[in-house]
Parts: C-alpha cells; structure tokens; sequence
C-alpha cells in the first residue's frame, strides 16, 4: 500500500510517500518521497508560532511539498487533465476557507495524473486548529479527487510511532510501554498496554516543557525555537564549567502522582533575571540550570511511572527529546538502574514534527480508512486526546 501523509498541525508542512508491505507492526516502510518545510523562520519575527500565519503558509507550500515528495518518489506525471465544471466547483467549495490553496491544487491537479496512491493520511489533531484545517481541506479535496480513502491521525501517535521507526520497521516492543511525549504544545506520560492502546497517565498542568524552553530562550535574548539554543548554551556552560548563577526549583518532583508543571520554572527564571545585565556566561548558566532542572523533573516522573507500572519499554518523544542533554541522562540512568527496561529516542530528523510519522501512524489505522463522504464529517480538533484513540467528531 502507498500512502500519501500530510502534517500541518504546527509550524511545519510536511508530505510524505510513504509505501508499506506486510501488517502493522510487522510491516516494512519505504519513504519513497519526503518533503517539509519549516515556517520557524517567518514565526521567528512574532517569537513564536502566530496561528493566522502558520495557516497562511500552510496554504501557500502544501501544494509544492506534495510536488517534491512526489517527485522524489517518481510519481510526479505531467499530463493535461479535463475538469468537469462540477469538480472546478466541488474543489474551490472544499477549499474556500484556505485562501490561495484552491487556485495552486487546481493548477497542479490539471496538469498531473493521479499518482499510485491507496491512501491519505492525514493529522487531524491536537494543535492548532486553523492549521489543522488547512491539512484536513487539503486531504479532503485529493480525497474527492483521487478518490482515495483518508485515514485521520492522532499527531501524538505520530511521535510515538516515529520514535521507535528503525528506518524501515517497527520492533516488537515489550508491552506494557511508556510513551514520555515532550513537545511544544505536550508534556504527557501515555500508558500502553498494547499497539493502539493508550492512556494518558499524568500531563502538564499548565506549560508544555517545550513551551517552557521556549518563553525561557525568549528572556535570555535567544530566537524562537528556543529549545535548540538553551541546549547549545547549556552544552557550552557544563564544558566550560561556568559557575552557577541561579538555583532554579524542579516543580512537583516529588508529587505523587504522574502530572508535571513548568510555568513555576520560568517564573523562577524571570525573577531571577530581571532588572539584571546578563554577562554570557551568566546566561549560558541559566540556560544549564533550566536544562538541568526540566531533565531531573522528567527523569523522575519517568522512573515512578516505570516503577508502578511495571513498564518493559520507555519511549520518548515529541520535539524536546531532540535534546542531547535530556537523551545523555536518559541513557545513563536507566541503563544503570533498569538495565531491562528499553529506552527509545527517535532518529534526530524525526524528532519535530515531521510526515513520515503520520504515515506510520495512519497505517496502524489503515483499516479504519474513511471514504471522501465519511471523511467529510470529520472536524479538526485542537485538543485532541490520545486515551484510546478518540475519534474526532
Ligand atoms: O514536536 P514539535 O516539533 O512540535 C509540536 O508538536 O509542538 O516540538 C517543538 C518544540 C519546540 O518547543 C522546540 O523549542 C522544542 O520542541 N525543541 C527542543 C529541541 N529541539 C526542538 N527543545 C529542547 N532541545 C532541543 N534540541
Ligand atoms: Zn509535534
């Protein structure tokens, strides 16, 4: 099966081909065709993701990153198409709310055949939802066109699958596992009790740990994503051994329970800088005790969440865990101390968000493909949850 997936849930757009052979979790993947691109520098001017514009280059690079991935798979064939007047119309009603988008798919929809796709995957939740919905209107209208199934895929499931991803399979985990997901808009330990089975354990109760890092970055002067430039500071201030500036507070270290809170952190951050003139060094410290504080909170909760319920696998995930201090320390303690418990970070160019994940994670679902009509119903929702796969409505 080839299956066409699309990521527009943040920041980033992205398109995969992705084809299969086999059964999930037995089957193999080839990427044949995988384009994204990442909307980090327009957003960068705001410090952070601004919805309205995320939408707005989703509208204007969908089109040509499902022209690169198809090209990079071959499947990119010119030929004139004839539109019946109601297709013009069916597609410029599909995409009215994506201004520009109709106008691009319908240029390039007249000018390609229909490549060899069975599927379209799609996210459609949680994140931001005007971006959600230019992904969604997108895989409605090649739906419609193609006449393709469309399978709706849960982004978190996304990242968990794309951690474990060896490049061309999925291992046979031990169950139960424990999914760590630490991204921008997530901070949540999910319980699996098998493939497609999840329950949320604990969350954050206010800021996502990516969030945290970056409103951090944004008070030491550092651009937007902040998570990658606290990591090089922090990197440079452990090396060069900086003295430490600040003692930060490691928030519900001790609770018991599996939830987590960072908005404490980087308040304690605030106060301590403010009013001040940070020499470099002084912020390359503050950047380490902030990365050594939210790595000692999460390694924490991680363990009590191994330890009470009895978990073979620890699976982490989520753009945060492309953080080489959070996956040293991983390594480290839970070789040493639970040497038969198996760790997974993802490969580093699958850490963020990406569409290779959505492929995956639509394939896990591939049976419960909708058709253009039933997948007309579905709605993108911001917050959708993982517990057992609620469907969006
Ligand atoms: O999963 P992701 O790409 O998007 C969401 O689904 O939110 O995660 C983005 C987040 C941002 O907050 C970014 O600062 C953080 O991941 N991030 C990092 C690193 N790389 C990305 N945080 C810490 N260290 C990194 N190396
Ligand atoms: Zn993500």
């Amino acid at each position: 099966m080839t299956i066409l997936s699309i990521e527009t849930s943040c920041d980033e757009t992205a398109v995969s081909i992705v084809s299969t052979d086999g059964n999930f979790p037995h089957a193999t993947y080839s990427i044949l065709g995988n384009a994204l691109f990442s909307q980090v520098d327009i957003h960068r001017e705001y410090g952070g993701v601004f919805p309205a514009v995320a939408k707005r280059e989703h509208a204007r690079t969908l089109v040509p990153m499902l022209e690169k991935a198809l090209a990079e798979a071959s499947s990119l064939t010119e030929e004139t198409q004839i539109f019946t007047q109601e297709q013009q119309e069916q597609l410029t009603t599909l995409l009215h709310r994506e201004p520009g988008l109709a106008e691009l798919l319908i240029t390039f929809l007249e000018s390609h055949t229909k490549p060899p796709i069975d599927l379209i995957a799609v996210t459609s939740g949680p994140g931001l939802e005007p971006a959600l919905w230019v992904g969604i209107n997108f895989a409605r209208a090649l739906s419609y066109f193609w006449d393709v199934p469309v399978v709706p895929v849960n982004h978190m499931e996304g990242h968990i699958l794309s951690s474990i991803f060896n490049g061309d399979s999925l291992p046979d985990i031990s169950f139960p596992a424990l999914a760590l997901l630490i991204s921008g808009g997530h901070t949540e330990l999910v319980h699996m009790a098998s493939w497609n089975t999840y329950k949320c354990i604990g969350e954050t109760r206010d800021d996502a740990v990516g969030e945290a890092f970056d409103k951090v970055a944004r008070m030491l002067g550092l651009p937007y994503p902040g998570g990658p430039e606290i990591g090089n500071l922090a990197r440079k201030a452990r090396k060069e051994n900086f003295p430490r500036f600040v003692e930060l507070p490691r928030p519900m270290i001790d609770s018991p329970n599996f939830d987590f809170s960072f908005s404490g952190l980087k308040t304690a951050v605030r106060y301590a800088i403010q009013d001040k003139t940070l020499t470099d060094t002084e912020r390359a410290s503050v950047a380490q005790e902030f990365e050594d504080a939210v790595t000692e909170v999460l390694l924490k909760k991680a363990e009590r969440a191994i330890r009470e319920h009895g978990i073979n696998t620890l699976i982490v995930g989520g753009g945060v865990s492309a953080n080489t201090y959070i996956r040293e320390q991983f390594a480290l303690h839970f070789s040493k101390e639970y040497p038969e418990v198996t760790v997974y970070f993802p490969p580093y160019h699958l850490s963020t968000d990406n569409s290779v994940m959505i492929a995956l994670a639509g394939y896990a679902h591939a049976k419960n493909a909708l058709t253009y009509m039933q997948f007309s119903e579905i709605k993108a929702d911001g917050n959708l949850s993982i517990d057992n796969l609620k469907k969006p409505r």
